[in-house]
């Protein structure tokens, strides 16, 4: 039987007990005006998180998967558009394609990065697709679509190679919406403008989740997008508060997608810690880098690539022997998770896109051997330690197994 949990995969009650006197302050703010729907709390933590971004603008929006599906519809995107992402992400990017009226188109990741291969939508791009000599549009040949825009995700915390995926974007004349979902400060080095530019500000619109485990967290389910195009702010406001600009005047059908003044005013108090938590989370990764480099034939802990500064929303390691790996880590009562088992092309959901095994080897390869440390800011040396300790423990055991 697993020993109670020593360190867990993840604690939001000490961040939460900490802050607790703010964050009830901020209820007490509200039950005050009873301003409980947008107002000054909402707009305020929109103002500071476009800010923490370097974007323009900030829409606050009740998840990361409504900032997506706004961000798209903002974007104009029709009825049965095809939109570029890959199959190695959370379910919510692939929904939001699919509630936007919009088909999912696939790319592999990159072996190392865990993120769109730039090589790949270059690939899908050139060789699956035509530009119509008349319209100018972009069509996939198969199934005769106009392709509209790309999805890059900035998986565990670390952005995609942003410059190659603009440029083909710049090319074939396509959107791109960042899902930053898991990276809140995430950087990364643009060669083309010789600057460190942030998640969240390179594409036409990103989409952000404050679900209570993100690095930015709510106290529930909270979400934003951000944009430097003010028309697309306009739009993406309109369509969260039920298509209306002026109250009762309703230019299209919109939903019910705000973002609640307590969940913003909690999110301002946390945001002022954002900037040192994520310093915390890449202190932990390097930490973690040292304590297994003397294993790391036996496993493979993340790659940082040059352009990215990470955020460490996930610290990822591939090994052979998963579940074994896990159970292990559960005996010593060490918490772990997956990130994500069953690519999407190969989940039930997505039977009707027809993809089999081995369409995309990369995604399937790493989705089979990864899984997800204990990563949190206020974790201590010591549990970085342990952790350090029970798996070099587990890998030595394989080894002299195999001798
Ligand atoms: C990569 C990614 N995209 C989208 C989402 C959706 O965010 P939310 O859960 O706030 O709707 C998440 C959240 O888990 C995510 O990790």
């Amino acid at each position: 039987m697993a020993n109670p949990t020593k360190i867990a995969f993840l604690d939001l009650v000490t961040p939460h007990q900490e802050l607790q006197e703010e964050l009830l302050a901020v209820v007490k703010k509200a039950f005050s005006n009873a301003g409980f729907i947008g107002g000054p709390m909402v707009e305020d933590f929109e103002k500071e998180f476009a800010a923490f971004c370097g974007a323009k603008y900030c829409v606050g929006v009740n998840s990361g998967t409504d900032a997506l599906r706004f961000a798209f519809m903002a974007a104009g995107v029709q009825p049965g558009d095809i939109i570029v992402t890959v199959p190695h992400t959370f379910i919510a990017t692939t929904e939001a394609i699919s509630q936007a009226g919009a088909q999912i188109a696939f790319v592999d990741i990159h072996e190392q990065t865990y993120t769109m291969d730039p090589a790949k939508l270059r690939e899908y791009l050139e060789t699956r697709c035509e530009v119509n000599a008349e319209t100018g549009e972009l069509i996939e040949r198969a199934s005769k679509r106009r392709v509209v825009g790309i999805v890059p995700v900035h998986l565990y915390g670390q952005t995609a190679d942003m410059d190659p995926i603009l440029e083909l974007a710049n090319k074939y004349k396509l959107f791109v919406i960042e899902d930053a979902c898991q990276a809140h400060g995430a950087q990364y080095f643009s060669k083309k403008d010789n600057t460190w530019k942030l998640a969240g500000s390179m594409g036409m619109a990103a989409a952000f989740s404050f679900y209570p485990g993100k690095n930015l967290g709510a106290c529930g389910e909270a979400g934003a997008a951000t944009t430097n195009d003010p028309a697309i702010a306009a739009r993406m406001k309109m369509i969260r508060d039920h298509g209306q600009a002026k109250k009762y005047y309703h230019d299209i059908e919109g939903y019910n997608g705000r973002l609640d003044s307590i969940q913003a005013g909690w999110l301002s108090v946390k945001l002022r810690h954002l900037a040192n938590w994520n310093e915390s989370r890449r202190n932990h990764a390097h930490r973690y880098h040292e304590l297994l480099a003397e294993v790391k034939d036996a496993i493979v802990t993340p790659v940082e690539a040059s352009w990215t500064k990470g955020v460490y929303h996930l610290y990822v390691v591939r090994v052979q022997d998963r579940e074994a790996f896990q159970a292990a880590l559960a005996e010593a009562g060490i918490g772990t998770g997956i990130h994500y088992p069953i690519p999407l092309h190969l989940q039930k959901a997505y039977e009707n896109l027809k993809c089999k095994k081995g369409d995309f080897p990369v995604t399937e390869r790493v989705a089979a051997e990864i899984v997800s440390l204990p990563m949190f800011p206020q974790m201590t040396n010591e549990q970085l330690h342990e952790v350090a300790k029970k798996v070099k423990e587990f890998v030595g055991a394989r080894v002299s197994a195999v001798r």
